[in-house]
């Protein structure tokens, strides 16, 4: 696992934006899962810049979204499909028959499931992630407690997640209590996994994914047992003092130390 600790929220997006257009040069057909949120929005400006300039091409690649709300159709605006293409698809020039969608607006949404799981194994799993953190937890929307095989599902949202999405549906009352997601099983099997996470009220998700027990009380730190996890986060949602003063402990310890090798610190 990587750790990188950016200065803040802007230094998160130009750090991740440079990882991942670093990742999609070196695989342009990759299979590529984006998520939505507030967090990754700085990564997808960065990463429409990047693209503008010729930094990566996006032509051959296959993008899968990781999850979306039961009942809510594509083009409403509050759908996570047409959130991911404002903010990434049209930017990065993704056209639609590129991506799989999580069909939430399907009649029968197990059969839609079983559709997005056979297209994951036909595409040979996802080469990249990009994840965002649940503030208790979650990835995508595997809500806790999540067994890290969870197949993609129907899931039924928390009253943490309902009350945190409500700034995105103006009232807890109005949030879609279902959802689709991707399945942990999916996720952890990624060839790469990019999570970020920004802000103070992500500090105890993110001190709990990267030194907590791990646990499907806490989906996210089944990461901490899967390869190829790079993570970015900023100061503010950063858990342990900065260097200097800091006295790492246990696999934090560890890990941090690895990624100041890996700086040549
Ligand atoms: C939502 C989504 C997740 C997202 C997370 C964090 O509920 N299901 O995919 O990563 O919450 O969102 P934000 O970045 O806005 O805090």
């Amino acid at each position: 696992m990587h750790l990188l600790v950016a200065e803040d929220y802007d230094a998160l997006s130009r750090m991740a934006a440079r990882l991942l257009a670093d990742a999609l040069r070196a695989q342009p057909r990759a299979s590529l899962v984006l998520p939505t949120g507030n967090t990754p929005l700085g990564l997808y400006r960065e990463l429409a810049a990047l693209h503008a300039r010729g930094a990566f091409d996006t032509a051959r690649l296959h993008v899968f979204q990781l999850d979306e709300y039961l009942g809510v159709t594509p083009d409403d605006p509050r759908s996570f499909y047409g959130w991911i293409r404002r903010v990434a698809l049209d930017p990065l020039g993704i056209e639609a028959e590129r991506v799989v969608r999580l069909r939430g607006d399907a009649p029968d949404p197990d059969a839609a499931c079983r559709e997005y799981a056979a297209a994951v194994r036909d595409a040979g799993g996802f080469d990249q992630v990009v994840l965002g953190l649940g503030a208790n937890g979650h990835l995508g929307f595997n809500e806790p407690p999540a067994d890290p095989a969870s197949p993609t599902r129907m899931v039924r949202l928390s009253a943490e997640t309902l009350a945190s999405n409500a700034r995105y549906w103006g009232g807890e009352g109005r949030v879609p209590p279902y959802a689709v997601t991707c399945g942990m099983a999916n996720i952890l099997a990624a060839r790469r996994k990019l999570l970020l996470v920004s802000g103070a009220e992500k500090r105890d998700a993110l001190r709990r994914a990267l030194d907590g027990p791990v646990s499907p009380e806490s989906p996210a730190s089944y990461l901490q047992h899967s390869g190829h996890v790079t993570v970015v986060a900023d100061t503010a949602a950063w858990p342990w003092p900065q260097r200097g003063k800091a006295r790492w402990s246990g696999a934090v310890g560890r890990l941090r130390r690895l990624v100041l090798a890996a700086a040549g610190r």
